[in-house]
């Protein structure tokens, strides 16, 4: 930049009273100073970092297995490896996992805009969530290992549901797992809870739900079922669970005798949403209602970590946190909503009318964000300006925004940031920028997609959460980001 200026005509020189070189000058130094010719906001990134990450942008934290910190717990967070070996077509497996995200984001915007009066609502043993995700699609899925009685079980993680279930003896319909199937008989910390119980008819009330009984009428049975399809039914039972060391007697969860859907070799799922069944309420008084997660980035060989409760310790690798307000609607009980006030690319604040209403999820399950179809444009649309210069490639499934980089070795992307409500930012990092459809980097799109319509519901998927320290203060209702590495270890 310093060039920049010495290169100009010298009889330009003489012109120096014009408003317009003045002008230009000054906005030669502005660009100086965010090193950009635009004056835009870049990174300059290798492809590896554009796929992977940024190892420089941040600081590294070291893996986090489970161990007790002061006053939390801290779980090992890995993506879901079921199927650790190649993936034979890479192709095809990628176009499943964005067809089961699509999914699961249908029936979470019919959720959201059927919801009922909260005492109706309740119904959350009924709810429809689909968890199929990238679940058995090993890259885009989070799982935690939790102990359940006496055995390990690995779980997904999902802040969108609030049962935690694991698939459980006799089983009459499961899928293939990788941890033995739970067995109630060999241990005695587990009990069924009876249909003919105060616990069973309070969640009988709570849910709203007739028929919870079954019909030998022992146990108290639950059935949980999934937009698309997917399900869990059983028998809703409390044994000890075992979250990185801290122990809790009687912890209510589904022992599901017949499941069926896309949860991969995983033992079930931990419901981390904000009714009284989810976990975060049931483990209030050790953990205080908070917990936060850094989700890592690589395929294999990563992990990040699920603290249960919220000592400041846990942050050390973080940027500071800053809080924004979750916009609490009782009538959408299990989910997490935001105020997204405004999202800038490359430092360029867009305007959309979609702001004005900015209520958006934000949820461990879904992978790929949605915006509504004013914001998104207003994105795609000054994204694709300044990341202009680069050959366009084919839309992929839901992505319509896609480049051919792969004679690149070095790339300029523009910044991402999204701002909610009270100033607070996450700059997206840079490797949930872009989907590496093809892995020559022919095919490479922009990982956020358009919902349909202009009155849905936005959400913030996993994999614009990538390298952050989220953390949901359920009692004081904030939501906080702050910038952590944690792919590498
Ligand atoms: C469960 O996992 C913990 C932590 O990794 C380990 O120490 C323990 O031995 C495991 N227990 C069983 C029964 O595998
Ligand atoms: C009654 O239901 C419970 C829970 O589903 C089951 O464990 C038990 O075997 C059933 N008993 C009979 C007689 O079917
Ligand atoms: C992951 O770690 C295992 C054991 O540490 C190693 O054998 C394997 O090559 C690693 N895989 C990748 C993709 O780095
Ligand atoms: C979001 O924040 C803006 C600015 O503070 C405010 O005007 C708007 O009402 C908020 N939206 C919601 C849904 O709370
Ligand atoms: C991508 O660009 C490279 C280099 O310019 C070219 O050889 C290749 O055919 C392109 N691939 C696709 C799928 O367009």
């Amino acid at each position: 930049m310093a060039s920049a200026v010495p290169n100009l005509p010298s009889s330009m020189f003489s012109l120096m009273h014009h408003h317009r070189l003045l002008l230009l000058l000054s906005l030669l130094l502005i660009a100086a100073s965010v090193g950009s010719v635009h004056g835009l906001e870049e990174k300059i990134v290798t492809l590896h970092q554009l796929q992977w990450g940024d190892k420089s942008s941040s600081r590294i934290s070291s893996p986090q297995r489970s161990r007790k910190e002061k006053g939390a717990i801290v779980l090992e967070i890995r993506h879901h490896s079921h199927y650790s070996g190649p993936i034979k077509n890479y192709n095809d497996y990628l176009k499943k996992l964005l067809v089961s995200d699509e999914a699961r984001v249908s029936s979470l915007q019919s959720q959201i805009s059927n919801a009922v009066p909260s005492n109706v609502y309740k119904d959350s043993l009924q709810a429809q969530i689909p968890l199929t995700s990238g679940a058995k699609l090993q890259t885009l899925n989070y799982i935690v290992t939790i102990g359940l009685g006496s055995k390990n079980m690995t779980v997904i993680v999902d802040t969108g549901s609030d049962l935690t279930w694991v698939q459980c003896k006799p089983c009459f319909d499961c899928y293939n797992q990788e941890d033995p199937l739970f067995d109630p008989s060999t241990s005695s910390s587990y009990q069924a809870i009876p249909c003919k119980s105060t616990t069973c008819d309070s969640l009988r009330a709570a849910t709203g739900s007739t028929g919870v009984c079954g019909s030998n009428r022992s146990g108290c049975n639950y059935a949980l079922s999934y937009g698309d399809g997917s399900y869990t039914r059983g028998v809703l039972s409390r044994e000890r669970i075992d979250l990185g060391g801290t122990t809790m007697d009687s912890f209510i969860f589904g022992c599901g005798q017949s499941n069926r859907g896309l949860f991969g070799g995983t033992s079930g799922l931990m419901g981390l949403g904000r009714t009284q069944l989810s976990l975060i309420s049931q483990t209030h008084d050790q953990f205080g209602g908070i917990f936060s997660y850094c989700l890592p980035t690589r395929l294999y060989n990563s992990s990040g970590s699920l603290v249960l409760g919220g000592d400041p310790s846990v942050y050390r690798n973080s940027t500071p946190i800053s809080y924004t307000r979750m916009i609490l609607d009782p009538q959408q009980a299990p989910f997490y909503f935001l105020n997204l006030t405004g999202v800038q690319v490359g430092g360029v604040a867009l305007q959309a009318s979609g702001f004005s209403n900015g209520k958006i999820l934000i949820d461990s399950g879904t992978v790929i964000t949605r915006l509504v179809p004013s914001v998104y444009n207003a994105l795609k649309s000054e994204f694709v300006r300044q990341f202009s210069g680069y050959p366009s490639a084919p839309g992929f499934s839901i992505l319509d925004t896609c480049f051919n980089l792969s004679s690149y070795e070095e790339v300029r992307v523009p910044t991402l940031r999204l701002e909610f409500e009270g100033g607070v930012e996450l700059n997206v990092d840079v490797s949930g920028i872009f989907y590496f459809v093809k892995k020559d980097a022919s095919q490479v799109c922009l990982a956020i997609a358009s919902l349909t319509y202009e009155d849905q519901v936005g959400i913030i998927g996993n994999y614009q959460q990538k390298n952050h320290r989220v953390v949901y203060d359920t009692v004081g209702s904030e939501l906080g980001f702050g910038e952590e590495i944690c792919s590498y270890s």
